[in-house]
């Protein structure tokens, strides 16, 4: 057929040369970020079920995760601590000899040229699993800045180079940074999980950190996640009191926020792949429904086209490999 065609958008996609060249979404390995779980104990390196092919370590085993992260090309990771006994105050947050502070203070040792990020919050290590201290059956917001600031601090103490408080307590960012100020760590960033949601896709983390609400749920602190514009107020209120960085968290349902915040804001935005989102790819591919690796990259692309600049993932390892062999990036 003898059409008149002017404008062929086929004619870039003729060859991969091309294809690449003209590509709108470019990833460097530099941006990648992998949560690490520290468990309590001696040479443990135990399975997490609900997230095949993560594990739990024991401070003295983390090295070898370390060494492999940093082989693949992956410079950062993000430290969560699971300790042995819980309390109604979480002092195991904040405590000097807490079981994170001692896998900072040995991932510093082994190997320095990681990048560490502290997550701060407090659900791991409360009895209940809220992500604060409580007054009756609320979450008090002003009496857990307080003790995340202390959890920061410790986290800073211990060698983590960035701290990410990860509880929407309000006010927190302000907390944090002003006693890190106050302790002449005026050059340690603050990443804030300033737009997380209550959402359904943090299911297998709680499982790995042991940290499900023992009654209620936490929509009292988290977004619900129908809102589009408190994304905009809560990631201007963190900037406003200081956060360096703005996460979005989850990443793959929420890739127009990621494109809003990062629009919005001048600061860069992280957004984090949560549990629920590997673990559907894993059962998925496991099943034989989907190419893990396909799937994998194409989630990872939507973060970065949405506007992420830090892509915090369990598949970290993985997506490093996809971008040295050139398959995305
Ligand atoms: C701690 C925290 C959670 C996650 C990161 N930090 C759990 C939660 O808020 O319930 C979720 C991470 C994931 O699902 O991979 N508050």
């Amino acid at each position: 057929m003898n059409v008149e065609l002017i404008n062929r958008p086929r004619r870039l996609r003729g060859n991969a040369v091309l294809r690449k060249m003209v590509r709108e979404t470019r990833m460097d390995k530099s941006s990648l970020v992998y949560p690490i779980f520290v468990m309590e104990g001696e040479n443990k390196k135990e399975e997490i079920p609900s997230m095949m092919g993560q594990y739990r370590y024991s401070v003295d085993r983390m090295e070898e995760k370390l060494i492999e992260l940093r082989d693949a090309g992956v410079s950062s990771v993000m430290l969560f601590g699971i300790p042995g006994a819980k309390d109604e105050v979480g002092s195991g947050a904040y405590a000097q000899d807490g079981i994170v502070q001692r896998a900072f203070r040995k991932a510093k040792e082994v190997c320095p040229e990681m990048y560490m990020i502290g997550d701060v919050c407090m659900c791991e290590y409360t009895s209940h699993g809220h992500c604060g201290v409580l007054c009756g059956q609320e979450v008090d917001n002003d009496k857990t800045l307080e003790l995340l600031a202390k959890t920061a601090l410790s986290q800073v103490q211990a060698g983590a180079d960035m701290v990410a408080p990860s509880d929407m307590m309000d006010g927190r960012v302000r907390a944090i940074r002003r006693i890190l100020d106050e302790n002449g760590y005026t050059n340690t960033p603050i990443m804030s999980y300033a737009v997380k949601f209550a959402s359904s896709f943090y299911g297998p983390f709680r499982d790995a950190a042991d940290s499900a609400p023992a009654f209620g749920d936490r929509k009292s602190y988290q977004m619900d996640f129908h809102n589009r514009r408190e994304s905009l107020k809560e990631a201007a209120l963190d900037v406003e009191e200081g956060a360096d960085i703005v996460m979005v968290k989850p990443a793959m349902a929420y890739g127009d926020l990621i494109r809003e915040v990062k629009d919005m804001t001048n600061v860069p935005v992280a957004s984090y792949s949560v549990s629920g989102e590997y673990s559907m790819v894993k059962t998925t591919a496991k099943a034989g429904f989907v190419d893990e690796t396909s799937i994998m990259c194409e989630m990872a692309v939507s973060a970065y086209r949405a506007g992420t600049d830090i892509y915090i993932t369990y598949f970290a390892k993985e997506l490093a490999k996809c971008m040295d062999e050139g398959r995305i990036g």
